[in-house]
């Protein structure tokens, strides 16, 4: 049957000849369809069912697509994962890099500070990179000064923040006291007339335990005298490095510019960090020292100028310097209501701070008897009686002018071990290995009557 469809109806909705033809098609297929409907009703379901196809198809793609980019992404988290293993072995490894006994360095600068106060700039001999080390910390040197039957150990505090390629320490020579007839240090009249530039020496890996944990956010206050800035200026440029914001205030006294240590170094430092506050104090300014420029207080670093600065005493407090500096400033922190706990120091030679800071220290040691411990000193053919007052058994040779070598005086570079004869001893805290039979002196006293071979 054909279905005419009138041309005033494509008048009526003013179809073109474009139209006409397409109504005449239109016409044809509605002819066709009714001719032979099963044939179209098949044509309808397969078209259908194509179009299924074709519609689950393109999901699978999508869904395709989806797993793809998902599997990118935990690719790209396990390869995140994997790099963060890495990093942490890789930490892991550096740490295990601080080599057991003495490496070789070479000197590869040596800088003048001032007075008498040389920087050293350290390079692995072997080449291979350094380990971190926690600001704080010191490098034990094992010196081959011409004329000693052993090489002589001696301790200089790092005084920079840690970079792969170098280590810095920064050594002043130890004068004999005013009118000694003693010469001048060994150790440090050693590095400064005749250690330069190329030459190689043994060095022990990092260590101490005074050191500033950089992880902590807690506010510190740095207080340093004369060459006590070393392991200042190492926490200093650590914070920085880290970009630490926490509240950081540095106390620094000398005399005056020209005994000034690393002078340049912190003025750039406390340009640099807004959150370093810096304050120079020189006990006997130069008529040449413009307050404002090269200090900012005459006089002595002392608690009563941390009264009229700090906002309160509730910070972490860092103290390195000369032994009457630091009893003083760790009595005066203790009166200001500091707990101990507070207040960190390290002691670059037999300082009597050590005896008076930190009491706690003793807790689980022997309470000496009536009458005092005896310990008799061999070599020396004197014996004395220990009667707890003084920490260890180095103190109580230091006091009575008897010599034992002494580098860190804090268990660690072993330059201080000494053969017991008889009696027995105990330990103040954490401290190197050693042999029975002997004991480091720094760090024990005696338990029981002892002869030792000092
Ligand atoms: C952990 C730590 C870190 C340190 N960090 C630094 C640092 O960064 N920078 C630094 O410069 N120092 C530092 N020191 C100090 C350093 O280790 C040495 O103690 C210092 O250099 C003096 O050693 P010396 O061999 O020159 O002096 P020594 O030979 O030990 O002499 C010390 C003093 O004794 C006098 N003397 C000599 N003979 C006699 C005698 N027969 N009787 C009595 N007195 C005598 C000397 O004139 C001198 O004044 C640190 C010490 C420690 C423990
Ligand atoms: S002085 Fe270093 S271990 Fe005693």
């Amino acid at each position: 049957m054909v279905r005419k469809v009138s041309s005033s109806s494509s008048k009526l909705h003013g179809l073109g000849p474009t139209g006409q033809l397409y109504n005449e098609m239109l016409a044809k297929i509605l002819d066709a369809i009714a001719a032979h409907p099963a044939l179209y009703v098949g044509l309808l379901t397969v078209f259908c069912l194509v179009l299924q196809v074709f519609l689950l198809g393109a999901q699978g793609v999508g869904r395709m697509l989806d797993d793809r980019k998902r599997a990118v992404l935990e690719r790209r988290r396990l390869e995140l994962e994997i790099e963060k293993a890495r990093l942490h072995i890789k930490a892991a490894e550096e740490a295990k890099q601080a080599w057991n006994g003495v490496r070789k360095f070479a000197v590869a600068r040596k800088m003048l500070e001032c007075a008498d106060t040389f920087s050293y700039y350290l390079e692995p001999h072997d080449r291979r990179p350094l380990p971190a080390f926690k600001p704080g910390q010191y490098l034990t040197f094992h010196l081959n000064v011409p004329g000693a039957s052993k090489p002589i150990v001696r301790c200089y505090s790092l005084s920079d923040m840690a970079r792969a390629t170098h280590y810095r320490v920064t050594i002043k020579r130890c004068a004999a006291p005013e009118g000694s007839p003693h010469p001048p240090g060994v150790g440090s009249s050693f590095f400064t007339d005749q250690v330069k530039v190329g030459d190689i020496l043994d060095v022990k890996a990092p260590s101490g335990h005074f050191f500033l944990d950089i992880e902590k956010d807690r506010q510190v206050v740095l207080i340093s005298g004369g060459v006590g800035v070393t392991p200042m200026m190492a926490m200093a440029q650590a914070l920085k490095y880290a970009g630490s914001t926490r509240e950081i205030w540095f106390f620094h006294g000398a005399r005056n510019t020209k005994d000034h240590m690393m002078r340049e170094e912190m003025a750039a430092l406390a340009a640099d960090y807004e959150h370093l506050r810096m304050h120079i104090c020189y006990s006997k300014p130069l008529e040449t020292d413009v307050m404002g420029r090269d200090y900012q207080h005459a006089g002595r670093v002392t608690v009563e100028l941390f009264k009229q600065l700090l906002p309160s005493n509730n910070y972490d407090y860092f103290l390195c310097g000369p032994g009457p500096f630091m009893e003083t400033i760790t009595e005066d922190l203790r009166k200001w209501g500091v707990p101990d706990a507070w207040v960190h120091f390290e002691a670059f030679g037999p300082a009597s701070v050590k005896r008076t800071a930190k009491p706690e220290t003793k807790v689980g040691v022997t309470v000496p008897p009536m009458g005092g411990i005896d310990v008799t000193f061999a070599k020396s053919g004197r014996t004395l009686t220990w009667q707890g007052s003084g920490l260890s058994l180095l103190d109580l040779a230091d006091e009575n002018q008897i010599k034992i070598d002494a580098g860190c005086r804090a268990g660690n570079c072993g330059s201080c071990l000494v053969a017991i004869k008889s009696g027995t001893v105990e330990y103040l805290g954490a401290h190197a290995d050693v042999e029975d039979g002997s004991c480091l002196a720094c760090v024990c006293r005696p338990a029981s009557a002892l002869v030792i071979d000092a």
